[in-house]
């Protein structure tokens, strides 16, 4: 199928070759899509294709994004593409979380599973594999951390010379570890995220780099196959909501765009309810949405859940089409909600980031306001793997985390390491023997 870039304003909706060099429209400064023209696949040929996939030992057929290729076709040349096999990521159930949240059952899809740790691999196998075909040498981008892990992951292993800029203190170590290791020559910026994203814009022209935000379309087509493996692994039976966080809302873009591609060539029979979770302190699309009013941004966005702590996201227009299309909602929570929930999916056995947390948070208070009703079929999308911020764990459970504010976050669910001395009696008298 040929693929074009078309711009997202409904208004304009100019097109331009697949090999541009643009992140958005040069004619009205709009967001860039991908749109596939030509005969639609036949799904029920797909769906079987791509089981069979899952018995194969080729690297695309092995990797949870292009073994959706079909639905992904952007490349000409499956020699550009660069995997370390992600997705594959699995639905897990999880009662504790459901009885905490207070719906009868709750699943969740856990891209922390991915080979970097976060969704954002599922992006950057495409972006990557695209700026191999465009011929570029360097790739760069912005990050609250896994973004630029990933990056830094795939344009290593693709040959690519990965620069990664991030806010100066305000990565998770885990994240900025990643980075240094995975070779990026890495800049730490004395600004914050929505700051640098405007700096990063302006070098990458001036530096001819290529630029591997989620601003750039073939990360959200990569983000798409998230959802069309979670269908793929539900027999394709669609569920009442998919949640998730919410920051640049590149990945509320891309499961939209999903969800309505997928409903349009046959392959589910009706498009989940999105519901995006923000943090408090940096929740401008909530607010947006809330007030209908112009979109503003946050100046100043606080959250310790530092990989959504994002003011000014690139993404929201593409966010309002598709939450309003599913005719979904969108939530805020507080410090002390992401810490708790948190803490419970943790006890599950599971455990995520805090910015995945924000999901199950979000869950509970709609359902207690009534909007997600108790029986629901809700999968919550863990987009950050649990070690990604050790620091934060740490700090919850011997009562040491601080929000942004100041003040002390309770450690509900904490759980202290206890200091015993190097004797047998009293290790016992500990553990209760
Ligand atoms: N969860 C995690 C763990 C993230 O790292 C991010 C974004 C999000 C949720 C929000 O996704 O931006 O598509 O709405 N992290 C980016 C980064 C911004 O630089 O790593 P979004």
């Amino acid at each position: 199928m040929p693929a074009i870039l078309t711009c997202f304003e409904a208004g304009c909706r100019s097109k331009y070759p697949i090999d541009e060099i643009i992140y958005t429209c040069p004619r009205c400064g709009g967001l860039l899509e991908v749109v596939y023209e030509g005969d639609a696949p036949d799904s029920s040929a797909l769906k079987r294709l791509w089981r069979e996939r899952r018995m194969s030992n080729a690297p695309l057929d092995q990797s949870g994004v292009w073994r959706y290729r079909e639905l992904i076709p952007f490349l000409d040349d499956p020699a550009h593409v660069v995997t370390l096999r992600e997705g594959d990521t699995p639905i897990l159930d999880a009662p504790a979380a459901a009885r905490f949240s207070g719906l009868d059952r709750i699943a969740f899809k856990h891209q922390g599973f991915n080979p970097t740790g976060s969704f954002k691999d599922n992006g950057m196998t495409c972006g990557a594999s695209q700026a191999r075909r465009l011929g570029m040498q360097r790739v760069a981008c912005v990050s609250t951390g896994n973004t630029s892990a990933s990056m830094a992951a795939y344009a290593s292993a693709g040959g690519l010379q990965p620069i990664v800029l991030i806010p100066h203190g305000n990565i998770s170590y885990g994240k900025l570890a990643q980075a240094l290791e995975y070779g990026a020559r890495t800049l730490q910026v004395e600004a914050n995220f929505d700051q640098i994203l405007a700096l990063v814009r302006i070098l990458a022209e001036r530096l001819g780099i290529y630029l591997l935000n989620s601003i750039n379309p073939f990360r959200i087509e990569g983000q798409k196959s998230i959802v069309i493996e979670m269908m793929d692994q539900r027999d394709w039976s669609a569920p009442d909501w998919i949640v998730l966080p919410g920051g640049n809302l590149g990945n509320t873009s891309a499961f939209g765009k999903a969800l309505r591609e997928l409903k349009s060539l046959g392959f589910i029979d009706r498009i989940p309810r999105l519901a995006v979770v923000q943090a408090e302190g940096a929740a401008p699309f909530y607010n947006f949405m809330a007030e209908r009013t112009a979109f503003r941004s946050v100046e100043h966005p606080k959250t310790l859940a530092t990989a959504i702590k994002i003011g000014d996201p690139v993404s929201w227009p593409k966010a309002l089409l598709e939450v309003t299309n599913s005719g979904g909602v969108v939530e805020k929570v507080s410090e002390q909600e992401i810490a708790d929930a948190k803490a419970i999916i943790g006890q599950c056995g599971i455990g995520c980031e805090p910015a995945s947390a924000a999901t199950l948070a979000g869950i509970r208070k709609l359902t207690a306001a009534g909007t997600i009703a108790a029986d629901a079929d809700v999968v919550a999308v863990l987009t950050g793997n649990v070690l990604k911020d050790p620091d934060y764990i740490y700090r919850y459970h011997t009562g040491e985390l601080q929000s942004p504010d100041g003040s002390l976050i309770r450690s509900t669910f904490g759980n202290k390491p206890v200091l015993v001395p190097n004797d047998a009696d009293a290790i016992a008298r500990v553990l209760g023997n």
